[in-house]
């Protein structure tokens, strides 16, 4: 069965067309902690049949360790140039979703890298939600401090202006995962151009 509400193109034709735009490219989403990467990438990369890989988890197996136990043993800056080397070999394995860790698109080289190599998606959420999930889940080096919500507005201020250089703009909010994946995907198919008379 096919959807035609997209401007009159089937949506299976138009999900083939965003595949074949996208080539060897991967998706990249960037984002705070809580802002639902894991999640909503994974169920991303299921829509559109492409592999979902999680940089935290893969800068873990390469580790051999946690990300707690890097920051630990290692320090954060360790930790970042792990993660920047991680991702930079991950960005040659697209197509794929690739879900980053917080901190990630603060590099400068991975910022251009990840323009080189894909199509960035900022998923983007309110301090409140991203406090109430972050609640959820203790093991997050960057919020063990005295003061985590404080810590989360100072990281947020930070961060915005880079995560704001993304190609793509998703609201995160309250609703269920998959109709942030279907934003995901019209933006995608908007900003791909999928459809289009190409002569
Ligand atoms: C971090 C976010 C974490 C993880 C690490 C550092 C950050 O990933 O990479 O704890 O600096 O914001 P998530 O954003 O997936 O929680």
């Amino acid at each position: 069965m096919t959807d035609t509400s997209l401007h009159g193109i089937s949506r299976t034709s138009a999900d083939a067309d965003l595949l074949s735009v996208l080539g060897r490219r991967s998706i990249v989403l960037v984002g705070m902690m809580g802002a639902g990467k894991s999640s909503v990438g994974r169920r991303l990369g299921t829509r559109l049949g492409l592999p979902f890989v999680d940089a935290d988890t893969e800068i873990e197996a390469a580790a051999g360790m946690t990300i707690p136990e890097i920051f630990e043993r290692h320090g954060e800056p360790a930790f970042r140039s792990g993660e920047a080397r991680v991702i930079e070999r991950l960005l040659d394995a697209g197509p794929q979703v690739l879900a980053t860790g917080g901190g990630a698109f603060m590099n400068a080289s991975t910022r251009a890298a990840v323009r080189d190599k894909a199509v960035s998606l900022w998923l983007k959420a309110e301090f409140d939600v991203l406090m109430r999930r972050i609640k959820r889940r203790s093991d997050r080096p960057m919020l063990k401090t005295a003061d985590p919500a404080a810590t989360l507005q100072r990281l947020m201020a930070e961060r915005d202006p880079f995560y704001a250089e993304a190609d793509l703009i998703v609201e995160s909010r309250d609703v269920p995962h998959m109709t942030v994946v279907e934003e995901i995907v019209s933006q995608l198919q908007a900003h791909l151009k999928c459809g289009e008379y190409k002569p």
